[in-house]
C-alpha cells in the first residue's frame, strides 16, 4: 500500500467552494468530490471478478456435492445472485468476506420462488438467468433496478424461443422477464450477430438442460468464463475462441473455485497510474483471461509503461501482477478487433484518451450504448463539461485529448463512468463533482479506500 497521507483536506476546501459555487449541496452518500491528489504508488489487491463470480455461484448451485468459492466479489450484483439462489433453495455459507461454500443441489435441484428474483443492476444475472431458468419445471420473474429495466433482453429470450423457450418481457424487449417453466428445450446451433458473452452463456446454460447439442458461433470472440468453469465443473463442453458446444444431459461435479482480481476493476487504477506523473502501481494477481485484457494492448499502443509479472495459473484462469508507470500517451485510431476485448473499459479508455495528444478515434463499439448506460453519451457529456471536444458517432467517438478542466458530472447511474471520472479529475485542473455514484457498490466495494490509499484525491 501507498505510504503518506491522501491529500483530502485542499480538496475539501476547494469542493466546498464549487459548491457554493454552483450552487449545488456538498457531496452525498451518492456524490463524489475528487480533484488531483498525489502520485499514486504502491501495491493493491483489486476485488474479485465480477464475471466469475456470478458463473461461480450458479454453477456451484447447480453441481452435485459442496463448493467453495474464494475471492468472491462482495459487490451487490455477485451478491443479487447469490440471494436468488438462496431464494432458489440453495444453502450458501459465509465463512468469511470473499469466501463462499456452496452446497450443490444437483442440476435438477433448484425449487421455485413464490417471489419475484431481483437482479438488481446485474445485466449479466438477468441475462444468464433467464437461459438457465428456462431450462426449469417452474415459471420464474426476473426483475431488476431502473437501468436493468431498461436494456434489451431480446438478445437472450429470441435466440432462447428457437430452443423452445418461453419468455415474456416488458414491451420493447425488456424487464421483468416471466419465464415459463416445464417446457422441453431442444439444442441448437446459433449464430450470433451481436459478440456477448451474455448471449452465449445465456444459451449455454440452457443448453445444459436441452436434448441434444447447443451450439454458439460468435462473430468475434467474447470472454470464455462460462466454458471454462463448465469444463471445471466437469461437463462435457468442446470450446475454442468463437465457437462452443454443450450437450445437455450431464451432471456437474462440485469443484473449488479461484476467483482472480477484476480486470476490468484494474482498469482504473492502470489509466490512473498511467496518466499521473510520477506514479507507479503495481496490482496483484489480476485476472488476464485474453478475451479480457484489450486495453493493455491499445493503451501500450498509445505509449504506455505496463509490465506483467509473476504470470501463473489460479483454477483454470491466467493471473499475474501488472506493473503500471505514468507515461506520456499519444492518440491513436483503437483497432477494431480489440473491442469485444476491452468492452467494460472504455470509460476508462474515454479518459486516457482525454489526456493523450491528438485524437484518438473508437469504432465498431456499438455496444456501449446498451450498458448499465449509453456510455458513449454519459461519457462523451462528462467529457464536454470538462472543456474535451468529443465528437460522437453511433458506433464510438473522436476524443480530442487536451487540458481537463473542473467540473461536474452526472454518472447516470453507471458505475463504471463514476470511476472513470474520478480517474480523470486526478489529472484536471481543478475539482470534479461527480454525482449518482452509489451504483460503484455493484462491482468495486471499497473503490474509495482503495483509491484514496493509493493517492486519489477523492471524498
Ligand atoms: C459480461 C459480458 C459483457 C460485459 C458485462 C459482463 C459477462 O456483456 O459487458 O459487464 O459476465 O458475461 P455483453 O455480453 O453484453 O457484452
Amino acid at each position: 500500500m501507498g505510504s503518506g497521507k491522501p491529500a483530502h483536506s485542499a480538496l475539501e476546501e476547494r469542493a466546498a467552494a464549487a459548491s457554493t459555487r454552483d450552487g449545488i449541496a456538498a457531496t452525498g452518500m451518492t456524490s463524489w468530490t475528487a480533484g488531483p491528489g498525489r502520485p499514486l504508488r504502491g501495491t493493491l489487491d483489486i476485488p474479485g471478478d465480477k464475471s466469475v463470480s456470478h458463473r461461480a455461484i450458479m454453477l456451484a448451485s447447480l453441481a452435485d456435492g459442496t463448493s467453495r468459492i474464494d475471492g468472491f466479489l462482495e459487490g451487490e450484483d455477485a451478491r443479487a445472485t447469490e440471494r436468488i439462489f438462496r431464494q432458489l433453495g440453495v444453502s450458501i455459507e459465509v465463512p468469511q468476506a470473499g469466501s463462499r461454500i456452496v452446497h450443490g443441489v444437483g442440476i435438477d435441484g433448484l425449487c421455485p420462488s413464490a417471489a419475484a428474483l431481483d437482479c438488481g443492476n446485474a445485466g449479466t444475472a438477468m441475462r444468464l438467468l433467464a437461459g438457465l431458468l428456462a431450462g426449469q419445471t417452474f415459471d420464474s420473474l426476473l426483475v431488476g433496478d431502473a437501468s436493468l429495466s431498461k436494456r434489451p433482453m431480446h438478445r437472450v429470450t429470441v435466440p432462447l424461443s428457437r430452443m423452445g423457450a418461453r419468455i415474456d418481457t416488458g414491451d420493447g424487449g425488456v424487464p421483468p422477464l416471466q419465464v415459463r417453466g416445464g417446457r422441453p428445450l431442444q439444442g441448437i446451433e446459433y449464430t450470433a450477430d451481436i459478440a456477448s458473452a451474455q448471449v452465449k452463456s445465456a444459451l449455454l446454460l440452457a443448453g445444459l438442460f436441452a436434448k441434444g447439442t447447443t451450439t454458439v458461433i460468435e462473430p468475434q470472440p467474447t470472454r470464455d468464463y462460462t466454458e471454462r468453469m463448465l469444463a471445471a465443473f466437469d461437463w462435457p463442453i468442446t470450446f475454442s475462441p468463437g465457437r462452443a458446444s454443450v450437450p445437455g444431459g450431464h451432471r456437474l461435479r462440485a469443484t473449488d473455485v479461484h476467483v482472480p482480481a477484476d480486470f476490468s476493476s484494474a482498469a482504473f487504477f492502470i489509466v490512473a497510474a498511467t496518466l499521473v506523473p510520477g506514479s507507479e502501481l503495481r496490482l496483484r494477481r489480476v485476472g488476464m483471461n485474453p478475451r479480457r485484457t484489450g486495453l493493455l494492448h491499445v493503451l501500450r499502443l498509445m505509449g504506455a509503461d505496463l509490465t506483467v509479472e509473476t504470470s501463473q495459473e489460479q483454477g483454470g484462469e491466467p493471473v499475474a501482477d501488472l506493473v503500471v508507470r505514468h507515461a506520456p500517451l499519444q492518440g491513436i485510431e483503437v483497432p477494431v478487433e480489440h473491442v469485444a476485448d476491452m468492452i467494460d473499459e472504455f470509460p476508462a479508455l474515454f479518459i486516457a484518451a482525454a489526456c493523450a495528444r491528438g485524437v484518438t478515434r473508437v469504432r465498431g463499439a456499438a455496444e456501449l450504448r446498451v450498458k448499465e448506460s449509453d456510455r458513449i453519451a454519459t461519457v462523451a457529456a462528462g467529457l464536454r463539461n470538462l472543456g474535451i471536444r468529443v465528437d460522437e458517432a453511433p458506433d464510438g467517438a473522436r476524443i480530442h485529448g487536451g487540458r481537463l478542466q473542473g467540473g461536474r458530472i452526472d454518472s447516470h447511474g453507471d458505475h463504471r463512468v463514476a470511476m472513470a471520472f474520478a480517474v480523470a479529475a486526478q489529472c484536471a485542473r481543478d475539482v470534479v463533482l461527480i454525482d449518482d455514484v452509489a451504483n460503484v457498490a455493484t462491482s468495486f466495494p471499497g473503490f474509495v479506500e482503495l483509491g484514496q490509499a493509493a493517492g486519489f484525491g477523492l471524498t
